[in-house]
């Protein structure tokens, strides 16, 4: 099976005026189409994990591959756009932006990689039709309601089609639009 994310011997230590040791030599594969949750208590690093995968935040030692690729060794200007193509991100409070309609927000990756308008509009339609707020589109994210806003933030993560799609703290409801929208037996 295709090995999406493998990481190794992964550690993190944060210095700064208390030195702290976050994560210490984790080894972790996740193949195609797992799904996968991280549990542990207040503290033990699940964040920093994710962060590191993310690229949000560089390792102190290991490594982080996904679909076989280090991004922690791209140029600043390619993990950009690495991580556009191939990490989708369900934020905590949704990060959509109020001044936009939902169909804005969610083709925000695409027009930052330039894509086509044709391209944009057809996969925005598969998107939306697939989470079920078609009829959304044209509102504004504070017109709509919360289970709608989740959506709309799965709709955003995915439409770039990413090889890996995270969530720090998802909640049971945003768990379950993804299972029943993304994992289709
Ligand atoms: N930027 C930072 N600088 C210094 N220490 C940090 C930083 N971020 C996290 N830590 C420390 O690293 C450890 C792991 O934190 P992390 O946020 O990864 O935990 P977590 O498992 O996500 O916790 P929670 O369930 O509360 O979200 C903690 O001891 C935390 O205080
Ligand atoms: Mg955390």
């Amino acid at each position: 099976m295709t090995e999406i994310l493998k990481v190794t011997g992964l550690s993190k230590v944060y210095s700064g005026k208390v030195t702290t040791r976050a994560l210490t030599d984790i080894q972790l594969t996740i193949h195609k189409g797992e799904f996968v949750g991280v549990m542990g208590p207040s503290g033990s690093g699940k964040t920093t994990l994710l962060n590191m995968v993310s690229t949000i935040d560089t390792p102190s030692s290991g490594d982080v591959l996904i679909n076989g690729h280090n991004p922690h060794l791209l140029k600043k200007k390619d993990l950009a756009a690495f991580r556009r193509r191939e990490l989708g991100f369900v934020f905590q409070d949704f990060n959509l932006l109020d001044t936009l309609t939902v169909a804005e927000n969610i083709v925000l990756p695409l027009t930052l990689d330039r894509q086509k308008l044709s391209d944009i509009e057809q996969k925005l339609a598969q998107v939306a039709e697939r989470l079920g707020i078609t009829d959304i589109l044209n509102k504004r994210t504070y017109e709509i309601s919360g289970g709608q806003r989740q959506r709309a933030a799965i709709a955003r993560a995915i439409i770039p089609g990413p090889s890996l799609l995270l969530a720090d703290e998802p909640t049971g409801a945003l768990i379950r639009i993804l299972h029943a929208s993304l994992w289709k037996p």
